[in-house]
């Protein structure tokens, strides 16, 4: 499958690799319910598929990887649940400590980290460190994120501001530094697995122009080859941005 070629050079005719590619990971719980597991067997095997995911990324030069983890509307789900997800992502954090700086890998969360357990908030502010003293791919994931709140806490952080200096007038370009995802490029494309067609209050500002590519395949089973896939059929897309063809 044809992958690589110059990065980012948006050249009419010339495929390249997106710079930022965005993931839903959905279907975590009907993975496993068709083994006749528990659903929290679901999140475990998907925090594998995550780990490989980001690594082949890398590996292929996509600079920004952005997964949807855990949404302010997740707390809604049984306690168990939510206590298995809390642990797997401190499991993972843990090990993402230990090995970022040998991986190369820099790591960002957005979402409102006030709400995560104080063990959790003291990992993400240590994976936070060690990412100031790494160079190139960066994953962010996404926790007790959701897309409307990211605007709304940045609306209320300009209006902090906007009283303050009055002069500081709002463009598209500054409301963007206000948000989780400040600095990082919008993504290119936006994958969502599980067989699901929505956005379920992911990125909403960030994806005005990104290329959506829906999938059956459940996140557990999505591999580095499903991920070529998704690659290759972004590659067809003709991104317009509201203009005419070249
Ligand atoms: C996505 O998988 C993971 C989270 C939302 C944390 P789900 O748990 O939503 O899996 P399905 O959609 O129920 O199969
Ligand atoms: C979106 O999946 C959230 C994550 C993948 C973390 P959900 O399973 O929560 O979304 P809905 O309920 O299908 O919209
Ligand atoms: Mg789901």
């Amino acid at each position: 499958m044809a992958i690589t070629t110059s990065q980012q050079t948006g050249k009419a005719g010339e495929l390249y690799v997106p710079r930022h590619i965005a993931v839903i990971m959905d279907g975590n719980g009907r993975w496993a319910k068709k083994r006749g597991l528990p659903r929290t067997a679901g999140h475990a095997v998907g925090a594998e598929a995550f780990r490989k995911i980001a690594l082949h990324c890398r590996d292929i030069g996509v600079e920004y990887l952005t997964v949807y983890a855990f949404s302010t509307e997740n707390w809604k789900r049984p306690e168990d649940e939510v206590g298995t997800i809390m642990r797997l992502l401190g499991k993972y954090l843990q090990e993402a400590i230990e090995t970022m700086e040998r991986e190369k890998m820099k790591m960002r969360i957005f979402g409102d980290v006030t709400g995560l357990h104080p063990e959790l908030q003291g990992m993400i502010a240590k994976t936070n460190e060690i990412s100031r003293h790494i160079d190139g791919f960066q994953a962010n994931i996404c926790l007790n994120y959701g897309g409307r709140a990211e605007i709304l806490q940045a609306a209320q952080r300009y209006a902090e501001d906007y009283s303050r200096d009055p002069e500081k007038a709002l463009t598209e370009e500054l409301f963007s530094d206000y948000l989780y995802s400040s600095g990082v490029p919008d993504p290119d494309l936006m994958i969502r697995t599980g067989g699901e067609q929505r956005i379920s209050n992911f990125l909403l500002w960030q994806c005005a122009y990104a290329e959506f590519y829906f999938t059956d395949v459940l996140w557990p089973d999505f591999s580095p080859a499903e991920l070529d896939r998704a690659i290759a059929a972004f590659q067809k897309r003709d991104r317009r941005y509201g203009g005419v063809k070249a």
